[in-house]
């Protein structure tokens, strides 16, 4: 099978597709042919090297895939060779043959493409789970979202009026990005430069944000807590610069603001908790299948593509998701 290989911390120059030997499942896992992969941007940061995400080199990226199942492990009930999946592997997605847990491998319903559904394991269910369980989206509620030019930030805005609708703002890293958030159904999207704070308070007239969703590290943690509502919740779930964070607010200003800062973690949650992120995935592919819920998608021909791809969203260039065609 053809499988893309990080060989080093660094860049695309490090990145290739070789030939390798597809892993067989162990007990409790399944081996899916993978139709379509999606990226994400931990593989960028496992590519830059960031502490915690890779511990040995050469690495294989790739952490969401549909196909269908090749083979089934010891153990597994309720998943068949030939099925149609989609799954969220621990990594090894950006491959003809990939490894899953059976427990982070949930069936394909019929009306859901796998080029769609390759965006669903890991970035349309941790969009779902942002706003439903970490962030306690209500309808009406005010979100500002940092990042809301790519793939997490494009789902977050296809699936908040299907929960109820509210006003959404969000924040990107070049002005030219703005546009993009904008027409994938933001309110409002900002530049994240000095006169950021005052734009989100006159988009929401002064009224306060009830959910923040912020994967910048703790960057931009001083702006939130300004800028939140009383009783308003920010979920921090990601470090995007990758560098030192900054301790947490003291309890004294959590309290004396009713606000709630909590963490979210895919990847920790998978690991502690699958039945979580399965349901998740589930309820995700279930608004695709019944035409409730569109998820735009960039298609990229072939693994050969990805590592530019990954080039654009380290840079910050790239905007919305991609998914790779792998096989079929
Ligand atoms: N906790 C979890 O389980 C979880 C799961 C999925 C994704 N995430 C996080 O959610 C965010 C979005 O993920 P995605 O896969 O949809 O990626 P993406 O948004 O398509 O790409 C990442 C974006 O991060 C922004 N960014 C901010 N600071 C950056 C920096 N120093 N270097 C490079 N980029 C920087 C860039 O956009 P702007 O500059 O326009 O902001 C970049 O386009 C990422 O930070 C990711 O780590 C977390």
């Amino acid at each position: 099978m053809r499988a893309l290989v990080m060989t080093a911390p660094g860049g695309a120059e490090n990145s290739r597709v070789e030939e390798a030997e597809a892993g067989r499942p162990g007990p409790g896992q399944v081996s899916i042919e993978v139709s379509y992969a999606g990226l994400n941007f931990v593989d960028v940061m496992s590519r830059r090297g960031d502490a915690g995400y890779v511990t040995a080199w050469p690495y294989r990226p790739g952490k969401e895939v549909s196909g269908r199942i090749r083979e089934v492990g010891e153990g597994v009930v309720g998943l068949a060779e030939g099925d149609p999946v989609v799954a969220a592997p621990a990594g090894g997605g950006l491959a003809g043959v990939v490894v899953a847990e059976a427990a982070l491998t949930v069936p394909l319903p019929a009306g859901v493409a796998p080029r769609e559904a390759a965006a669903v394991p890991l970035g349309l269910a941790t969009a779902l789970l942002l706003l439903t369980d970490a962030g306690r989206f209500t309808a009406g509620d005010t979100v500002l979202v940092h990042s809301a030019g790519g793939g997490i930030g494009a789902a977050i805005a296809q699936l908040v009026p299907l929960l109820g609708g509210g006003r959404l703002i969000g924040t990107v890293g070049r002005p030219e990005k703005a546009a993009a958030a904008v027409a994938s159904g933001y309110h409002a999207a900002f530049a994240r430069d000095e006169r950021l704070g005052d734009a989100v308070r006159a988009a929401v007239d002064g009224q306060g944000v009830d959910l923040v969703l912020d994967p910048l590290g703790t960057e931009a943690l001083e702006l939130d807590l300004e800028l939140a509502a009383p009783g308003g919740r920010i979920v921090l779930f990601g470090n995007a610069g990758g560098g030192a964070v900054d301790a947490l607010p003291p309890l004294g200003r959590l309290i004396a603001g009713n606000l709630t800062v909590t963490g979210f973690s895919h990847r920790a949650l998978a690991a502690a908790a699958p039945a979580k992120v399965a349901r998740g995935i589930s309820r995700a592919l279930d608004l695709l299948a019944d035409g409730r819920l569109t998820l735009p998608v960039t298609e990229l021909p072939g693994l050969a593509d990805v590592p530019a791809a990954h080039d654009a969203m380290a840079a910050g260039r790239a905007t919305g998701k991609y998914v790779v065609r792998v096989a079929g």
